[in-house]
């Protein structure tokens, strides 16, 4: 079964809920994958998700309180079947980190839900509690999107 890594900036608000939505997902289909999440950044490593992310993922059915932040480091390029960021920063940082021997395949989450190809998932940390329905809404859309992706033989 293959393994998922998400990763935002802060890994407290959008990375979090990205692994939440995915395990819910996987869940639905019976499916035994490794999620995990992580952030480009480590002002935040140790803490736990935003009080807003808890929130919106708790209203979803979702416990993400047990969560703690991390930044990504090389092994993850190896250990993990995909990367998937959050936004183009984290992407392009993640290439930029990326060791020689890197295997997971990098992409960006949105790229998993037709028609939203190439967008970012805004960062909710600085606005108003309603940016992060916006997030769960992104993050679930694309769960979906990921493991049909993720589940199709590799050609
Ligand atoms: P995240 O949000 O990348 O979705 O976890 C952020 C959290 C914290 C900061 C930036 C983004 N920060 O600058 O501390």
């Amino acid at each position: 079964m293959p393994s998922i890594l998400f990763v935002c900036l802060g890994n407290i608000c959008r990375s979090p809920l990205a692994e939440a939505a995915l395990r819910e997902a996987a869940r639905r289909r019976d499916l035994d994958l490794t999620l995990d999440s992580a952030g480009t950044g480590d002002w935040h490593a140790g803490e736990p998700p935003d009080p807003r992310a808890v929130a919106v993922a708790a209203r979803h059915g979702a416990d993400i309180s047990g969560l703690r932040a991390r930044q990504v480091t090389p092994g993850d390029f190896i250990r993990f079947d995909h990367i998937v960021a959050l936004d183009h920063d984290n992407l392009e940082n993640l290439r930029r980190l990326a060791p020689a021997d890197a295997t997971a395949r990098l992409s960006l989450l949105l790229d998993h839900v037709p028609g939203r190809e190439g967008q970012a998932v805004a960062d909710p940390w600085f606005g108003a509690a309603e940016g992060f329905d916006v997030t769960w809404a992104e993050v679930t859309a694309a769960a979906e999107g990921l493991l049909d992706g993720v589940l199709k033989p590799r050609r």
